[in-house]
């Protein structure tokens, strides 16, 4: 920052016109924030996305505050995977997305990619990287279900704080995004997210607070959308009350794109920096610093949080070019680590392919993968991994190798199409099908309608079932889909987006080579209908009511005792793991206690092989209505054949709280915890009982409309009454007695029960004033 490199950012402001603070809190064009020469002030480029770097030579490299830069944003975000969309973005590599990420439960995988996409960024000149994005897969119609990783909490803060700490370490900046509750893409800057409290808390804004307190992202993405109708950007309970005050956050909070709708109603809320450059949005705010209508103090907030992080982005030396067949391969491992074995009947997987003399692949999704979704996180993949080509690469002289491809499905004809890939499968051993999710509306900006594959793969996949051949499906999805042919297939394998190295991926879990150890970071329903929210989805009139509350994910599916299509947490391997002996090293736990869980994992199959193994805790009589079981820490465990290890968490106060608006706490109220170990949500394996001794109730406020059971349960309200029956009043003891019997069973209010059998001998007034007293 040349001779004012010595000021701190605070003096720094002191130095700048009122243009210059609203230039500086307003970005420069799409993917830049404004430089300031006077005082050596740099800017900082920035750019998408979770997965790979998407680098537009065009947007970035052209002039600043280009006239075309909104119809060209708006273009990138709308594009879908199919177009020809990656013109002028750099080759970069595609890694597996947010969903099948999510899969791996792997935080040493999430770390690798991070420090991956920070070479990139380094080399490409990017000191902010807008991501990663971990908003609740809370449906999986969601047009951006593919960039996040899961419908829990905990699993998108852990692998999102490993991602963000794995770029800030090597200087790249990051953005969690999209803050919050953006969580379908229909009508997504207008339609309000109306979520009950403990919901946000407890689901929708938990995954952010622990990945900020594990790794402090230098910046927050405030969503497009409202929520209980305030902006996301204009949110002061969110972007001051809870992340800066409550949760201690001191980076700097960045607009969605064009999300601002009223710029001074926003760096009132505390949101800094106004992205990308608005013409229109500057001029108001500074009419409105001459006017005096913007909050000059919050401003020059937002001015100090925008040199902050300029300053951290800047410390960074641009790297060499990055090796980009070495993240190839890291690409590669990464899908095979994290694809999901759904079903693997009589062990049809792994194949051998010495013993086999034929195999047919069906579909277009083996020459032309669908490996990312579309939007404004989409990478221009250096490479891709053809699946056909890596299958073709295991085949030799003794297995051949067919490919059909997609068929055109035209009505009228099915029958007569199907019945040709029948002949042409005829004496295959066995068939690979690529099957995809119907492409209509998906992607950001739109949800899906439908969980429906493309037309012509359900009625194929039957067919072949019901001719008696060994049936492998390989999905690519951006979250689940409906499968009505599951119980006649052999296998399924998940991929979800599997980024640049699925083909090989794939192939290498096909073949043995690696044997799966992915499991599903969100639950599969049989149908559209069972999706958690789903009669309020997607919203009417501009309110979106999040239905469920705090039942998001697999907590609805265990609350109303329905049977998924796979549950959250599935995932088989080629090998299986016993659990063993479950310890805790207390038996009760209390507000500030910590508990070590420990028990043994052992590998009892006959390859080597990773299990992901899962930490549920279960109330027992909650005070308030809790999900039957909650997944609390998670990791994954290497295990060659026979070999056992002893796995251990710990669990504090928190993984045992639940919130209670009505104290607006973190509270501590169960009669004890089950605590369940196990290898997915419906399959618990080993559990045991800790007994909880509770936070104390702070007393019920009182009042002469509480129940006389209400009073009567608190002993020093129960006092107060009986005060004013006898001593006020001059009722004996027996009679005393013998009036809170007659009124104990009432459901009206004290008052109006008592004045009912006493007159009114005792007013309203005395009865409010008596219990406020208590109080005091
Ligand atoms: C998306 C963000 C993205 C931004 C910049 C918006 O439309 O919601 O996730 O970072 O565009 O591309």
């Amino acid at each position: 920052m040349g001779e004012h490199s010595e000021l701190n950012s605070a003096e720094l402001v002191e130095h700048l016109s009122d243009e210059e603070k609203v230039d500086l809190i307003s970005g420069r064009g799409l993917w830049k924030t404004a430089a300031i020469e006077k005082l050596g002030i740099v800017s900082i480029v920035m750019t998408d996305g979770t997965y790979g770097v998407r680098y537009s030579t065009t947007q970035i490299e052209a002039g600043d505050s280009d006239e075309n830069d909104l119809a060209a944003f708006q273009a990138l975000v709308n594009q879908q995977a199919d177009d020809n969309m990656f013109g002028s973005t750099r080759p970069a590599t595609c890694f597996p997305n947010g969903n099948l990420l999510g899969c791996s439960w792997d935080v040493e995988l999430a770390a690798r990619v991070g420090d991956a996409l920070a070479a990139e960024c380094l080399s490409m000149g990017v000191r902010l990287l807008l991501g990663p994005g971990i908003n609740t897969r809370r449906t999986p119609l969601a047009g951006r279900a593919y960039e996040y990783y899961s419908e829990d909490p905990v699993i998108n803060g852990e692998l999102a704080a490993a991602l963000i700490n794995a770029l800030q370490d090597r200087g790249v900046g990051t953005s969690l995004k999209h803050f919050a509750c953006n969580n379908s893409e229909l009508d997504r800057t207008t339609m309000s997210s109306d979520v009950d409290e403990r919901a946000l808390r407890e689901i929708y804004l938990a995954g952010f607070e622990r990945a900020i307190a594990k790794s402090n992202p230098w910046t927050v993405m405030s969503a497009y959308n409202p929520i209980n109708g305030v902006q996301a950007s204009e949110h002061a309970w969110l972007l001051t009350d809870v992340l800066r005050r409550q949760w201690g956050y001191e980076g700097l909070v960045v607009s969605d794109w064009h999300a601002i709708k009223d710029r001074v109603a926003s760096i009132a809320a505390g949101c800094d920096l106004d992205m990308p450059e608005s013409a229109p949005r500057k001029r108001r705010l500074l009419a409105a610093l001459k006017s005096g209508h913007a909050d000059r103090a919050r401003l020059d907030d937002a001015c100090r949080r925008v040199l902050n992080l300029v300053r951290k982005c800047s410390t960074a030396q641009p790297s060499a070019p990055v090796d980009l067949e070495t993240h190839h391969q890291l690409a590669r491992r990464i899908a095979a680590e994290s694809i999901v074995l759904l079903k693997n009947r009589d062990d049809v997987l792994p194949l051998d392919p010495a013993r086999l003399n034929r195999i047919v692949v069906i579909g277009d999704g083996a020459i032309h993968p669908q490996i990312q979704g579309s939007g404004s996180a989409t990478t221009n993949p250096y490479r891709v991994d053809l699946p056909i080509e890596r299958l073709r690469a295991r085949s030799g002289a003794s297995l051949r190798m067919d490919h059909i491809r997609s068929p055109a499905f035209a009505q009228g004809q099915e029958n007569e199409t199907v019945a040709n890939i029948l002949a042409d499968c005829a004496g295959a051993d066995t068939i690979i099908v690529f099957a995809e999710n119907a492409k209509s509306r998906n992607g950001e900006g739109n949800d899906r309608d439908s969980l429906e594959l493309e037309p012509w793969q359900n009625t194929t996949i039957a067919a072949l079932a019901a001719a008696n051949h060994a049936v492998i499906v390989v999905l690519s999805m951006p979250d689940a889909v409906a499968m009505p042919w599951l119980r006649d297939v052999d296998a399924v394998l998940a991929a979800f987006y599997p980024g640049q190295g699925g083909g090989e991926a794939i192939t290498q879990i096909i073949f043995g080579e690696q044997n799966p150890c992915g499991k599903l970071s969100a639950t599969m329903p049989v149908r559209i209908e069972d999706i958690p929210g789903w009669h309020s989805y997607p919203g009417e009139n501009r309110h979106h009511v999040y239905s469920e509350g705090i039942f998001v994910g697999y907590r609805f599916y265990d609350r109303k005792k329905l049977e998924p299509l796979f549950p959250f947490g599935h995932g088989l391997s080629y090998t299986q793991f016993s659990y063993e002996t479950l310890s805790l090293d207390r038996q009760d736990i209390g507000a500030d206690d910590v508990c070590e869980v420990a028990f043994t994992l052992r590998n009892s199959g006959a390859r080597q092989g990773k299990e992901i193994v899962q930490l549920y805790i279960r109330p027992i009589e909650p005070d308030l209505a809790r999900p039957l079981r909650e997944l609390k820490a998670f990791t994954k465990v290497d295990l060659k054949p026979e070999e056992a290890k002893t796995v251990t968490f710990t669990l504090s106060r928190r993984d045992f709280c639940h919130y209670d608006p009505a104290e607006g706490l973190w509270v501590l109220r169960a009669k004890a915890f089950a605590i369940e170990v196990g290898a997915s949500s419906r399959d618990i394996r080993q559990t045991a009982e800790l007994y909880c001794r509770p936070d104390t109730r702070p007393a019920r406020k009182l009042s002469p409309a509480s129940t006389p059971a209400e009073v009567l349960s608190d002993p020093s309200a129960e006092r107060v009454l009986r005060n004013l029956i006898g001593d006020k009043l001059g009722f004996s003891a027996e009679e005393t007695e013998a009036i809170i019997e007659k009124i104990s069973g009432s459901f009206l209010g004290i008052y109006d029960t008592i004045s009912w059998y006493l007159d009114d001998k005792l007013q309203e007034e005395e009865i409010a004033d008596a219990l406020a007293n208590l109080h005091q």
